[in-house]
């Protein structure tokens, strides 16, 4: 039964009754996404400027944990909201690290392209361990004017996704692809046994998280569905395609039904992740030699800048990160992919899909510069 309307409104009309139906309730006025939207411009203190490009860094369920201090003259310092963490998922803070990582390489190529330079000491005061403290995670400070010029890369900010989506049936340029493995600690691979066995291996993560209850009940606590919604949480995973609208207005899709293996929202979130995987066309990892913070750092800083060069070949990303997680369930996966990907040692720190893309996508919502910043 909950299969059949499933297909209907896949395939037919009732999704247009529904679209409309609920676009109507959509709250007026509220642009999850307008921190995309011409950034930082009407800014005049060049800090400000600037973190409204950083904000728009990927980062581990868009929980965009950021707090900037600019109380201090000439300087950001950052800390981490830990009321925005993945404690099951993402036990050690490790992937929210990472996140800081991007932020601080958009940061510097904002700021380098508003023609200052800045120098930057993470963990100043010393590395937090397991966990994320109150210390701050980063201090960006402004040294005068640029001595680079500004980077080519810059303008992809804009351009750059996350694309969940099935990818076309189109091999990787491999130019493009050589292209990519150039950002540091970036390694990838086009092989079509490696990436089949890759494929599998990523797709049983996703499987084992789905099985794994506290893991798959923090996402599903931080998945919105329908435009209001996502209008009124900017951040997390957001459901608010119109047909995504359409299915929780007729009681679909809801997280209590995503949360319920059985249920068509539970099936069907797996089976468009298979068919994600089984999509890739190729796959790309960040290895660090350690794990320390400073290595979670370079390695968000690296997979930031493998975003935009995907972006600038016109290419898709998906990162994937169920396998390389620290709860017990995700061991075997984690293994496995360790014994293929870093036979020698290191930790990995992300893996990615990649593929040519088959729609444009909106960008992720962000809860803008207003909601991030302390400066009294
Ligand atoms: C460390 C890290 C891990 C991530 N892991 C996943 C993942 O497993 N699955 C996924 O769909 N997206 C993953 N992402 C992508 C984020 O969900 C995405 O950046 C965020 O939702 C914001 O969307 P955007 O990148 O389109 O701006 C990850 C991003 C980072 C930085």
């Amino acid at each position: 039964m909950h299969r059949r309307d499933f297909i209907r409104l896949v395939g037919g009309g009732v999704v247009v009754a529904a679209t409309t139906a609920t676009a109507s309730c959509a709250p007026v006025g509220v642009d999850p996404r307008a921190a995309w939207d011409n950034p930082g411009a009407t800014e005049t203190d060049i800090r400000r400027k600037a973190l409204s490009f950083a904000i728009l860094a990927p980062n581990p369920h868009n929980m965009q944990p950021w707090m900037a201090d600019l109380r201090t003259p000439g300087e950001v310092t950052f800390h981490a909201d830990r009321t925005r963490l993945l404690p099951v998922t993402d036990p050690f803070n490790r992937q929210i690290v990472i996140g800081f990582g991007g932020v601080l390489a958009y940061l510097q190529m904002a700021l380098r392209q508003l023609g200052q330079s800045a120098e930057q000491v993470t963990f100043p005061e010393g590395e937090a361990h397991p966990l994320l403290d109150d210390r701050p995670i980063a201090r960006v400070r402004l040294v005068g004017e640029r001595k680079s010029p500004p980077d080519p890369l810059f303008p992809r900010l804009l351009d750059r996704r996350t694309d969940r989506g099935a990818y076309a049936d189109r091999a990787i340029d491999t130019a493009a692809f050589a292209d990519l493995l150039t950002s540091p600690h970036v390694q990838g691979s086009l092989d079509p046994a490696l990436v089949e066995r890759l494929k599998g291996l990523v797709y049983e993560g996703a499987r084992i998280e789905a099985h794994t209850p506290a893991a798959h009940q923090e996402s599903v606590e931080r998945t919105f569905i329908g435009a209001r919604d996502v209008a009124a949480h900017p951040w997390g995973i957001s459901l608010d395609q119109p047909m995504m609208t359409a299915m929780n207005a007729v009681g679909i899709l809801t997280k209590a039904k995503m949360a319920t293996p059985g249920t068509t929202a539970f099936n069907e979130s797996l089976k468009f992740l298979k068919t994600a995987a089984d999509t890739s066309r190729g796959f790309v990892w960040i290895t660090t030699p350690g794990n320390s913070r400073h290595d979670q750092i370079v390695a968000g800083e690296s997979y930031a800048r493998l975003s935009l060069m995907v972006a600038a070949h016109g290419l898709a990303i998906h990162p994937w990160s169920q396998g390389l997680q620290e709860y017990a369930t995700q061991k075997p996966v984690f293994d496995a992919l360790h014994r293929e990907l870093a036979p020698d040692g290191g930790r990995i720190q992300m893996l990615a899909r990649i593929g040519y893309p088959k729609s444009t996508l909106r960008p992720a919502p962000r809860r803008g510069l207003a909601a991030q910043i302390r400066s009294a």
